[in-house]
């Protein structure tokens, strides 16, 4: 490939950083619910799993498994809890969040630590049991205090 694509290739890719980082708060609002709408989902496929509902198969565990580590650190990283974000849409993020903006971020650390542990807890149904209840109590720690009724 010649220099000319490879700088062409980086300008577009800086261009669309850029115009994300400014990304509407509704689009901000509506991305974090979204990577959460999809977390669920795949928590739900390894719950099923772990309480016998639905046969236990190491690679469509692992696959949710990553899915969930991948997501879980991107709303923050992102910018889509960024000033602004309070509101443009219906949401039940607390205000807290941006009030104790250090405490939420704490949270949500704890919380991408334990999913990131996931994918390699899931390739066994015990390890991944015990795994999927430290998470859950990161979800549940976090929507307490920060995600409004
Ligand atoms: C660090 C905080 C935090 C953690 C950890 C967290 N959540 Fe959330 N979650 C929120 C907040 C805040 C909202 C509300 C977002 C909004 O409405 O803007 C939310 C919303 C949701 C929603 C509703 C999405 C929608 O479409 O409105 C679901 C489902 C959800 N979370 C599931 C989970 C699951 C499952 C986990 C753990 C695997 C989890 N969350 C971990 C903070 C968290």
């Amino acid at each position: 490939m010649k220099i000319q694509h490879l700088a062409a290739i980086a300008i577009a890719s800086l261009s669309i950083s850029a115009a994300f980082a400014q990304a509407k708060p509704e689009d901000q609002i509506k991305y974090r619910q979204s990577a959460m709408t999809v977390t669920a989902r795949s928590v739900g496929v390894l719950s099923a799993m772990a309480k016998g509902d639905l046969p236990f198969n190491k690679e469509l565990a692992q696959r949710h498994a990553s899915t969930i580590a991948d997501l879980s650190d991107l709303p923050l990283t992102a910018g889509a809890y960024g000033p602004g974000t309070d509101k443009g849409a219906p949401t039940k993020a607390d205000p807290k969040i941006w009030s104790e903006a250090d405490k939420f971020k704490a949270a949500f650390d704890k919380f991408s630590t334990s999913a990131r542990s996931l994918p390699a807890a899931a390739g066994d149904l015990n390890s991944l049991k015990t795994a999927l209840a430290d998470l859950g109590k990161t979800c549940k720690g976090c929507h307490d205090d920060y995600r409004m009724k």
